[in-house]
């Protein structure tokens, strides 16, 4: 079964940016897209949330048209976290969070205790409790950071995209953060898409990871396919080396020259 399937996806903001992309991701899988800056990771992700309709191509959300989906339909099970997020009212950090439980409500439905709950939940699990009653605007950007990925997770979802979700952090926070998305693929088999810059980061994670350049899909597979001196030349223009690291057992590269 898939939790995504894009077939052949054309989008442009003004020209054409995405050009004919195709790929499926199975459910429970972990799955990383790198590529260079403006490559076009941030508007798969976008796409795949319905923030923008497609010039063309289909996608699918566990075998639904995304187009069928209303607004709290896929909120139910698509949760995004955006590469930036702009938030300038003065909403406390737990006020953000509980915004994950509104797709399980009704108009004017008021959030109760199991809300609270869940939300509590997330805010332990990202290590924020302690900053709940803090406004968003008062708040540092890494914390902020791991605040969205609590709403994602008091949301519920089945799939969680985040779109360069470590950017902000330091390196045990940036650890942090990924072993909590590990432990939720793993333990209730959430898909979970990323978009990173850090290869050895992605190699250690993912399940599977997709290059894109330019708009299109250059390689994807497991990680031991795809990172390799050929793509990363082709991708990055960068000479790198590639070893195992002997603590990790994932690759890691280092760039020796451009
Ligand atoms: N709102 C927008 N309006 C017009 N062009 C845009 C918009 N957002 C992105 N673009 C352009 O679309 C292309 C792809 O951008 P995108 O944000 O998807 O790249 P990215 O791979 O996420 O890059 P980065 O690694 O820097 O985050 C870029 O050329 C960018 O300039
Ligand atoms: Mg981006």
């Amino acid at each position: 079964m898939f939790a995504i399937e894009v077939e052949n996806l054309q989008f442009g903001y003004k020209e054409k940016i995405i050009d004919d992309i195709s790929f499926k991701i199975e459910e429970g899988k972990f799955v990383s897209l790198i590529g260079p800056n403006g490559s076009g990771k941030s508007t798969i992700i976008k796409l795949l949330s319905h923030l923008y309709p497609p010039w063309k191509g289909k996608i699918l959300i566990g075998n639904e048209d995304i187009n069928s989906l209303s607004k709290k339909e896929l909120a139910r099970k698509v949760s995004l976290v955006p590469q930036n997020t702009l938030i300038d009212y003065d909403f406390t950090v737990e006020d953000i969070v509980l915004m994950g439980r509104y797709p399980y409500k009704k108009k004017f439905e008021k959030y109760d205790e199991k809300d609270y709950e869940i939300v509590h939940e997330a805010l332990k699990a990202t290590n924020t409790l302690h900053l709940k009653d803090k406004y968003i605007t008062e708040i540092s950007g890494g914390e902020r950071q791991r605040v969205i990925i609590a709403k994602a997770l008091a949301q519920e979802t089945p799939i969680i995209l985040l779109d360069e979700p470590t950017s902000h952090l330091d390196i045990n926070h940036q650890m942090e953060i990924l072993n909590l998305l590990r432990r939720l693929n793993k333990e209730k088999k959430t898909t979970i898409i990323i978009a990173i810059h850090d290869i050895n980061l992605a190699s250690r994670y993912s399940d599977e990871i997709i290059i894109i350049g330019s708009g299109k899909i250059i390689d994807n597979g497991i990680p031991e396919k795809v990172i390799t001196k050929e793509n990363m030349e082709k991708v990055y223009g960068i000479n790198v080396a590639i070893e195992i690291n002997k603590h990790t057992k994932s690759l890691s590269i280092t760039p020796i020259s451009n």
